[in-house]
């Protein structure tokens, strides 16, 4: 009867005797009513052990890839976990920033720096900063010329890996805007270029094949592609970005970080390669952390056709259904393990067809108007892709721990909406 698969709930989710949800010790039917739906619940004590693996498995060079999800608080936590940020805009600097991660933490990404960016990068005396172009390269010397110091390099290249995952977001391949191409030479070209420069201060090589690969094998096959490209410039520092993938739906499954990180290992010896390898896991850090709860507003039934059950959220705050065809669970918190025998399809409430949460969700028989209606592994990337479409309100987050709930991003408000807008 298709039971949700508990496994795909945060840590410390657990089912009380009457069926309902609880995560971090708390009742989540209670913080629906308490902060309304949509809502977004964090498990913390899920996000610090996901940190604590990639600390123990890559150590001090552990990076948090913010744009899985950031706001002050997860900033702070990651910091406190022993991890380094990554970021890749101006904004996300600032909120990394603004949370007190300590600049030299911070590994900063873009394939379109702007010289703002740059100098903003500069300026607070960044850790890292990821090389992307050569256009980049001519923006930085020219900053360094007027006086700043040579910043701290790696190279991005792309090493011609495929990795097995959605179109969108594989990046490994030749054809893409991202990185130095190894194939063409430009990688070489790059590293020699940036190896000459006193502008830079070169610490090694960084690539990042896609995300969401569930397959070890694509990541040692980089690994070996990157460390060797490492080993012969002679660099003692190799970053293989984020990417590891995690389970979203029934059936799936995907490596433990511990995993991830022993592969990688092992393609780099492969090549020869014994410097410090970085890693920047986003996904696998905050995805299973969290779930995102609904209020059930309307349900059609087109006979022969197929049954709506309309949310009051949808692809604002979740648009991975619709860019990617991504899959989710449903699940009610009132009856979390209740077999699920019907289909339907959740949507929510933007106005466009496209606007589908689950396209075939098992549902309990008695799903009702009113309802509450949660979907599991929203953490990554839901929250941070969300947006105003239909001027509709991004939903607050909350993060649970002990029985304790902390509101750390609060609901939109219309006057937030009119702050940006003149008249
Ligand atoms: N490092 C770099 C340079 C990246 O571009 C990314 C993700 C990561 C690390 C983190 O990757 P992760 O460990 O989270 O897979 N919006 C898409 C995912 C886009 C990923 C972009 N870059 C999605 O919802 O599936």
């Amino acid at each position: 009867m298709n039971p949700l698969p508990l496994h795909l709930l945060p840590d410390s989710a657990t089912v009380d005797d009457a069926g309902r949800l609880w995560v971090g010790g708390c009742d989540v039917m209670e913080l629906a009513e308490e902060f309304g739906t949509p809502l977004f619940i964090y498990d913390t004590d899920h996000i610090r052990a996901r940190c604590r693996e990639a600390v123990a498995a890559f150590g001090d060079t552990a990076v948090y890839a913010a744009k899985a999800f950031l706001c002050r608080a997860i900033a702070a936590l990651v910091h406190e976990e022993g991890m380094r940020v990554d970021v890749s805009t101006l904004g996300e600097m600032a909120i990394a920033l603004a949370a007190g991660v300590p600049p030299e933490r911070l590994v900063v990404h873009g394939n379109n720096k702007s010289e703002a960016e740059l100098r903003a990068a500069l300026d607070a005396g960044v850790g890292m900063l990821v090389v992307d172009s050569f256009d980049e390269i001519d923006r930085l010397e020219a900053l360094v010329d007027a006086g700043y110091p040579p910043p701290r390099v790696m190279v991005r290249i792309t090493p011609g890996v495929e990795a097995h995952t959605h179109e969108f977001i594989r990046t490994g391949h030749d054809d893409t805007k991202f990185g130095f191409t190894v194939s063409t030479g430009a990688a070489d070209e790059a590293v020699e270029r940036l190896a000459a420069s006193p502008a830079f201060d070169l610490a090694g090589i960084h690539a990042h094949i896609g995300s969401q690969v569930f397959r070890a094998e694509s990541f040692a096959e980089a690994a070996e592609v990157i460390a060797s490209f490492a080993v012969r410039h002679g660099l003692p520092e190799l970053s293989v970005g984020g990417g590891l993938g995690v389970p979203y739906v029934t059936g799936e499954e995907a490596p433990a970080i511990a995993e991830w990180a022993a592969t990688i290992r092992a393609g780099a010896d492969a090549a020869g390669f014994d410097g410090r390898i970085w890693a920047e896991p986003g996904r696998a850090i905050v995805a299973q952390s969290a779930i995102t709860v609904y209020r059930v507003g309307t349900i059609k039934e087109i006979p022969g056709v197929r049954t709506y059950v309309a949310v009051d959220g949808g692809m604002s705050d979740n648009p991975r259904p619709v860019l990617y065809g991504s899959g989710y669970e449903a699940f009610l918190p009132r009856a979390v393990t209740a077999p699920r025998p019907r289909v339907v399809r959740v949507v929510g409430k933007h106005c466009e067809s496209g606007d589908v949460l689950v396209r075939d969700a098992f549902v309990p028989e008695d799903l009702r108007v009113g309802d509450l209606l949660a979907t599991p592994v929203t953490g990554a990337y839901g929250h941070s892709m969300g947006s105003n479409y239909n001027k509709v309100l991004r939903p607050p987050v909350v993060f649970v721990s002990g029985g304790e709930a902390r509101l750390v991003v609060r609901r939109e408000t219309i006057e937030d909406l009119l702050a940006t807008d003149l008249g």
